[in-house]
């Protein structure tokens, strides 16, 4: 692999892993704001975000390429509610997509066609994380402080479950 193809690939790991903290720490966020269905929905996210964290790291292995272990930095704990959380949601993925279409732009560039093939995996799944986070924002934005269809909101986030998809067992 080329070094410019696995530093991305580090740095994208180990975004992965920021993922991961600053969805744990809108989960304790709404947990303790009395959502306990986002912060289950949350918290699963998260989880989510470990497994892609793996799934690069696990590739970048197979390459032959050495893994570099960056500081994770540490999220923002403080929001105003459940909009501004899903708000900020569907901001960092969106940023997190164009960090995604830079790995694919440079893996096209440099013909790494094995990165860019395995990226793609991730280019569809940026699609789902961008779609899912907005359509939950446009949901919060709609109920507003209505309590009843807040609660019945935090009762359907209460029901995610994340399978990884990189594990069979
Ligand atoms: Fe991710
Ligand atoms: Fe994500």
């Amino acid at each position: 692999m080329k070094a410019n193809v696995l530093k991305a690939l580090n740095e994208q790991w180990n975004a992965e892993y920021y993922s991961a903290y600053l969805y744990m720490a809108m989960s304790a966020y709404a947990e303790q704001a009395g959502f306990k269905g986002a912060a289950n929905w949350l918290f699963e996210q998260a989880r989510e975000e470990a497994a892609h964290a793996e799934h690069i790291y696990e590739h970048i292995l197979e390459r032959g390429g050495t893994p570099a272990f960056s500081d994770i930095k540490s999220p923002p704990v403080k929001y105003k509610n459940l909009k501004d959380v899903f708000a900020k949601v569907a901001e960092h993925e969106k940023r997190v997509t164009g960090m995604i279409d830079a790995i694919a732009n440079l893996a096209q560039d440099e013909r790494d066609h094995a990165t860019y093939n395995f990226i793609m995996w991730f280019v569809d799944e940026q699609i789902e994380e961008v779609a899912d986070a907005e359509d939950l924002l446009g949901k919060v934005t709609l109920i507003g402080d209505n309590p009843g269809a807040l609660l019945s909101l935090d009762a359907t986030l209460a029901q995610r479950k994340f399978k990884n998809p990189f594990h069979k067992d």
